[in-house]
């Protein structure tokens, strides 16, 4: 499944500082210099990192931990614990106590509901630490993480804790027609689940773990949160600031860890009600499989090969071009919603190609912490090659790659902003999700030609559509099969809009009122009235 081990992860580091410039020529070679954390931030990070149980922070049972590393360089920036199924059972365990017996069950919905805005409040407070250590630890530029990440958590947070007191049942005229003249009073409460597992990647650490956490916890459950391996450090101080806003002990329980190990104990522990997760869609079926022994529920949130349909209609092509290449270039093509088939109408075709390849070239890479960056490195060694390989494999079959197509720089997980042209339909990097900053161009004729190609995909998480046509927009998005459909825009995300997959791209909704589906259940009462 995994391309390389755990251990071989950690062996195969080099920690060299510097990054060199690119060999290409193009302007966007990975920069030079080793960026300095702020004060704050590096006291933090100089304390020991253990797991949140039972409202304490403990060492994983063996004691162990894992290098946690600065993907811009290569370095080890802190470890934290790597925790086993042992940890993951007293995770568990802390969290059923606290949903059995705990203040979190007596608590009125007013109480939870202010509890979850504080945390939404404390984030905001503590912004500027929260994108820093986001990009130290995931690559991204500190000013995406700190207009994008760490606002997008906060207000998730916000959002969430409005819906604590709008958890409604109905009532119910039931009719029973084998009781005639009997009188009944029926209604419905929605009631958490339980104890839930969630289990997050590390393309956006925070707000992932946001997403899952919010609506969680608006609707009275408890949680255990495994972070990714890649990325478990601003979980961990997510965690300290749900301690600070009051949250009682055990109601969320971080527990950090490799997937194979302490993800697999979660989605596979007898007493979690329900598991969520966020990742591949490989890892997403081994979830499922892994919660049939106790038919937990499950919600997966996995990937996508997203097309972004440019007809040459559009409104304003440069606008089109910039949006194409938003939907590729953002967090480094390290989205599951990432607009990585592009499918142009084939008299503009040459045109939107040139431009957006013309805008990956102008892309400053650097390590997220520098100011100028706009494109840090792939989150971890492990993400490089799977790129690159990828790129090798394009390039194998026959594809030109009309810029881009390799690594940028010798240190460092940097990669090309690339742009593909000339491919088949059975290339892996027109089929698989590559995830990572290269996009795949082709040409085609009219709106019959187009559907069925977007379409194309055993994945449907999210397209898009350029077009001034208002019918045409409509009937595009209606024949797309995507959870998501931007027109005229890519990659708008709001805590009150529902997101999710068609296809194998998961199962329920995220955000929104929807997601509270996701982390209630429905309890009908009867009242016999006599
Ligand atoms: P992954 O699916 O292995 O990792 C996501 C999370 O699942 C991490 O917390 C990991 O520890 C955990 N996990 C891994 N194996 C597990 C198991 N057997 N049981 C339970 N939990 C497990 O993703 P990975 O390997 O980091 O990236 C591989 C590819 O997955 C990417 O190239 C990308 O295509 C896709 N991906 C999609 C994401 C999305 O947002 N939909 C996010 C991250 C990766
Ligand atoms: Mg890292």
């Amino acid at each position: 499944m995994k391309t390389i081990t755990p251990t071989s992860r950690r062996a195969s580091r080099t920690n060299k500082p510097i990054l060199t410039p690119a060999r290409d020529g193009h302007g966007n070679g990975a920069r030079s210099a080793r960026p300095a954390v702020s004060a704050g931030l590096a006291k933090w990070l100089a304390k020991p990192k253990r797991n949140l149980v039972g409202g304490d922070w403990v060492e994983a049972a063996s004691g162990r931990t894992f290098e946690v590393f600065n993907p811009a360089d290569g370095s080890v920036i802190d470890h934290a614990p790597d925790s086993k199924k042992e940890d993951i059972h007293r995770a568990v365990t802390a969290a059923r106590k606290a949903f059995e017996e705990g203040p979190w069950r007596r608590m009125t919905p007013s109480e939870r509901g202010k509890l979850v805005w504080r945390v939404g409040d404390l984030i905001l407070r503590h912004a500027d630490q929260l994108a820093e250590l986001e990009s130290l630890d995931n690559g991204k530029p500190r000013s995406v993480a700190r207009v994008a990440d760490v606002p997008l958590a906060a207000d998730l947070f916000h959002y969430m804790a409005g819906w604590a007191t709008k958890i409604e049942g109905n009532t119910i005229p039931i009719s029973v027609p084998y009781a005639p003249g009997a009188r009944f009073h029926a209604f419905t409460a929605r009631e958490p689940i339980g104890v839930v597992g969630q289990i997050i990647p590390w393309n956006f650490p925070l707000l992932m773990a946001a997403w899952k956490l919010g609506p969680a916890l608006a609707a009275g459950n408890c949680v255990v949160l495994k972070p990714a391996e890649q990325t478990p450090l601003s979980a961990l101080r997510l965690g300290e600031l749900l301690l600070e806003a009051g949250l009682p002990e055990g109601v969320v329980n971080i527990v950090t860890g490799f997937g194979e190990t302490a993800g697999a104990a979660l989605a596979a522990h007898e007493d979690v009600d329900k598991v969520a997760f966020t990742g591949s869609t490989e890892v997403g079926k081994l979830i499922v499989r892994a919660a049939a022994g106790n038919l937990k529920k499950v919600s997966l949130e996995l990937g996508g090969k997203s097309p972004n349909v440019v007809f040459k209609d559009t409104e304003n092509l440069a606008t089109a071009i910039d949006g194409a290449a938003n939907a590729i270039f953002f967090n480094h093509g390290q989205c599951c919603c990432a607009g990585s088939r592009l499918l142009v109408e084939q008299d503009v075709f040459d045109e939107v190609v040139a431009g957006v390849a013309e805008r990956a070239k102008q892309i400053k890479l650097g390590p997220g912490l520098d100011s100028d960056t706009q494109m840090g490195p792939m989150v971890s060694e492990e993400q490089l090659r799977r790129v690159t390989r990828y790129m090798n494999q394009g390039k194998q079959s026959g594809a030109c790659f009309f810029t881009g197509g390799g690594r940028a720089g010798d240190s460092g997980y940097f990669v090309q902003p690339t742009v593909v042209t000339d491919v088949k339909p059975k290339m892996s990097i027109v089929r698989e999700e590559i995830f990572g900053p290269v996009l795949v161009a082709e040409k085609f004729s009219d709106l019959e030609d187009v559907i069925p190609r977007a379409n194309q995909t055993p994945y449907g998480l999210a397209a898009g559509v350029w077009t001034r046509d208002l019918a045409k927009a409509h009937r595009v998005a209606e024949a797309l099969r995507a959870g998501t459909v931007w027109i005229n825009c890519y990659n708008i995300f709001d805590a009150a809009l529902p997101f999710g997959g068609y296809k194998q791209s998961g199962w329920g909704r995220e955000m929104g009122h929807e997601v509270l589906e996701l982390y209630t259940q429905t309890k009908a009462v009867v009242i016999g009235l006599g």
